[in-house]
């Protein structure tokens, strides 16, 4: 089969690794990739927004499957586009994808269906955002509609901070039209909990459960970024608690989003937060998460791609998904700065190094070539997996991988994975 693969980070790499694995994947293209994907597989110069392009290199190329890793281009209906032309595709349609594409849409359905998440008011008015936001208790949360690469999401401790950060997104207009609108809603507490899941539209099959650290810092400290680094498992999320998620949201989900006509065949990311009253929904993706397809996948025993064939055909109920019983844990290695302003174009030092470690994967985020060199590209550049019997073995696998790579104003978070 020849595959194509959209997208360009730590996620999509992780990816066409598992499926590099499948005796029935022959020929691999990834676009945009990066200079670790090209390791794998062909990478293909269009960006994964571009549409059209996309399924114009699909139909001359003669792909037979593509995978979407980038919430983006599901959101603006890559799955419709190319399902029109005849293409066979693995992700949820535009009509589903809006679980993630609208933070308005997403808490009025769990609203719909009783699922449990934050309790909330939608405004489309600034003057009567700001009303509510004035009679509601601290810290409150302000989340603008739309995407915003996950920073639209404001935590406010001071009804100061609550009014900047409304000024922000519905005024300046920080994150474009996904500001338009905002979610305002009550402060949880609790750890948060990452679950993936296959769907079919009729059977969901949730993955090994992660978790993230946002922060740029070590002990959560700094600004949010697109992820530090992630565990697999988390210690929190029980048996118990994972037959609660399945009965009162993983199920209603895909019954509710059934009932409402938008069959879902793809990712559905559930970022959980393990409140005091039980386990509550924070946000739904449309797509795996990154960085924790860089812990779960590594632990799936199963060939990938028939999974996702499974998910497009509705016969995800004939597979049985099994995972490896250990730990793994991703530390991410960033460009000095991120999330903030950083540089580019570093040589990346130490890459050969961890290849031949066994139980380190190093999977690349933003990375390119330059002279043959390989060269910091992003904010998040690599993203060093390592796998061990337990948390503790896997992190120090991870800072062992850490140790032996180099580039100029290298950063990242020596708390993964460690006891606190
Ligand atoms: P999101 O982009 O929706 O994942 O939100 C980013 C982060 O903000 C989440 O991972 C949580 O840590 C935090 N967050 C979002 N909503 C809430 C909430 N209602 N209460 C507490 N923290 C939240
Ligand atoms: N790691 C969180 C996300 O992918 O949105």
């Amino acid at each position: 089969m020849k595959i194509l693969v959209v997208g360009g980070g730590g996620r999509e790499h992780a990816i066409i690794h598992k499926l590099s694995k499948s005796k029935r994947a022959d020929e691999i293209y990834c676009a945009p990739g990066n200079a670790g994907i090209s390791e794998l597989a062909h990478c293909v110069n269009i960006a994964a927004t571009d549409i059209a392009a996309l399924v114009k290199f699909a139909s001359d190329n003669k792909i037979d499957f593509t995978i979407v890793g980038m919430d983006d281009p599901l959101v603006a209906g890559i799955v419709d586009e190319f399902e029109k032309n005849g293409l066979k595709i693995f992700g949820p349609r535009k009509n589903a994808a809006i679980i993630e594409g609208s933070k308005a849409f997403s808490k009025e359905f769990m609203k719909k269906y009783n699922i449990p998440t934050a309790k909330y008011e939608t405004f489309d008015n600034y003057d009567n955002a700001l009303e509510y936001i004035k009679n509601h208790k601290l810290p409150i949360v302000i989340k603008a509609d739309g995407l915003a690469l996950g920073k639209g999401v404001l935590i406010c401790n001071t009804m100061q901070e609550a009014v900047e950060g409304l000024n922000l997104i519905m005024i300046e207009k920080k994150f474009g039209a996904s500001g338009n609108k905002v979610v305002i809603e009550e402060y949880l507490t609790g750890p948060e909990v990452s679950v993936l899941s296959f769907c079919d539209g009729k059977t969901i099959v949730p993955m090994v459960s992660a978790q993230d650290h946002k922060r740029a810092l070590d002990n959560d400290k700094g600004l949010n970024t697109g992820g530090m680094g992630t565990i697999s498992p988390s210690p929190f999320y029980t048996e118990e608690i994972a037959l609660e998620c399945m009965e009162k949201i993983f199920k209603p989900t895909v019954d509710g989003l059934n009932k409402e006509g938008r069959t879902f065949k793809g990712i559905i990311f559930f970022g959980l937060m393990l409140t005091d009253q039980g386990p509550k929904v924070i946000e739904y993706n449309a797509r795996f998460g990154d960085p924790e397809t860089q812990v779960v996948l590594p632990r799936l025993k199963n060939d990938l791609l028939e999974i996702f064939e499974a998910c497009v055909d509705q016969s995800l109920d004939k597979i049985s998904v099994q995972w490896e019983d250990d730990s793994a844990v991703c530390v991410i290695a960033a460009s000095g700065g991120y999330p903030e302003s950083y540089k580019k174009g570093f040589e990346i030092t130490g890459l050969d190094k961890c290849a031949k470690t066994e139980n380190i994967y190093v999977y690349h985020a933003g990375t390119a070539f330059k002279d043959s060199k390989i060269v910091t590209n992003g904010g998040r550049v690599l993203g060093v997996t390592g796998k061990g019997k337990n948390l503790e073995e896997a992190a120090k696998t991870a800072y062992d991988g850490i140790a032996l790579l180099n580039f100029e104003n290298m950063h990242y978070r020596k708390d993964i994975g460690k006891r606190r």
